[in-house]
């Protein structure tokens, strides 16, 4: 039994040098409890990998292109990520299908790559409030999973993160929650880690991670409040059976 989970702090198009390095040189100073992972924007990346010298933090990526290299401008290849010091990448985030059009074919080529290159890829799932209110939540998650997880290579995790709760302070209930991750255990088996994500707060993130197969977290705004964010990971959460 661990209580020490995966906490991914997701920044988004946000955050800046000053932030960075004011949040790095803070957490130099705490006793992180928990594992984690934060993802900046791409070009912060350098800069914190050269300045982080904690065992508790990895960095993440928000996106990388499925192709190892090539002509596409404006795009980052996983094995730069690699390069530059990621250990892990998001892939497939709601933002990214939502805004770039990317589906779960396309992902699932990048989750590929990520793990070729050696990169661990989160896998955003996650239902929209339509898909929810017509029951759907559990046949879309497990399409999802059928459609976007790496066929090749088992070292990924997957993030439930449901549309209508990113952004909007709705949290899915605690019952929600176990449903959803009860069926992607049952899925995928004990040995990928479950995130969940959407409206994760200082308030909320204890009895999320205390649920029955919660490996971690994925946390969008709150990972941007310094304060809370740092009282997240170094918070223990009550015992959980995993
Ligand atoms: P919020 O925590 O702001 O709802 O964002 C969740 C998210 O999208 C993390 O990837």
């Amino acid at each position: 039994m661990t209580t020490q989970k995966l906490i991914v702090g997701n920044w988004k198009m946000n955050g800046s040098l000053s932030f960075l390095k004011e949040n790095l040189s803070y957490w130099q100073t705490q006793k992180i409890f928990h594992q984690i992972v934060i993802c900046p924007p791409f070009p912060l990346l350098p800069f914190a990998k050269e300045h982080l010298n904690s065992p508790f933090i990895s960095l993440g990526a928000q996106d990388c292109h499925n192709k190892v290299s090539g002509a596409f401008t404006g795009d980052i290849s996983a094995s730069i990520l690699y390069e530059v010091g990621c250990q892990y990448v998001l892939i497939g985030h709601s933002e990214r299908r939502q805004y770039h059009n990317e589906t779960n074919e396309l992902i699932k080529e990048k989750g590929e790559t990520a793990i070729a290159n050696h990169l661990i890829p989160i896998i955003c799932i996650g239902e929209n409030l339509q898909e929810r209110e017509q029951g759907k939540t559990l046949s879309i998650l497990s399409n999802q999973v059928t459609t976007s997880i790496p066929s090749k290579g088992s070292n990924f995790c997957v993030a439930y993160e449901p549309v209508w709760a990113i952004g909007t302070g709705k949290t899915a209930s605690l019952n929600d929650i176990t449903k959803a991750h009860s069926a992607l255990r049952q899925q995928l088996g004990q040995n990928i880690k479950l995130l969940y994500g959407g409206s994760v707060t200082i308030d909320n993130y204890l009895e999320i991670l205390s649920l029955d197969n919660v490996d971690g977290v994925l946390i969008g705004g709150a990972s941007l409040k310094k304060d809370d964010f740092s009282r997240m990971i170094c918070n223990e959460p009550a015992n959980s059976t995993r």
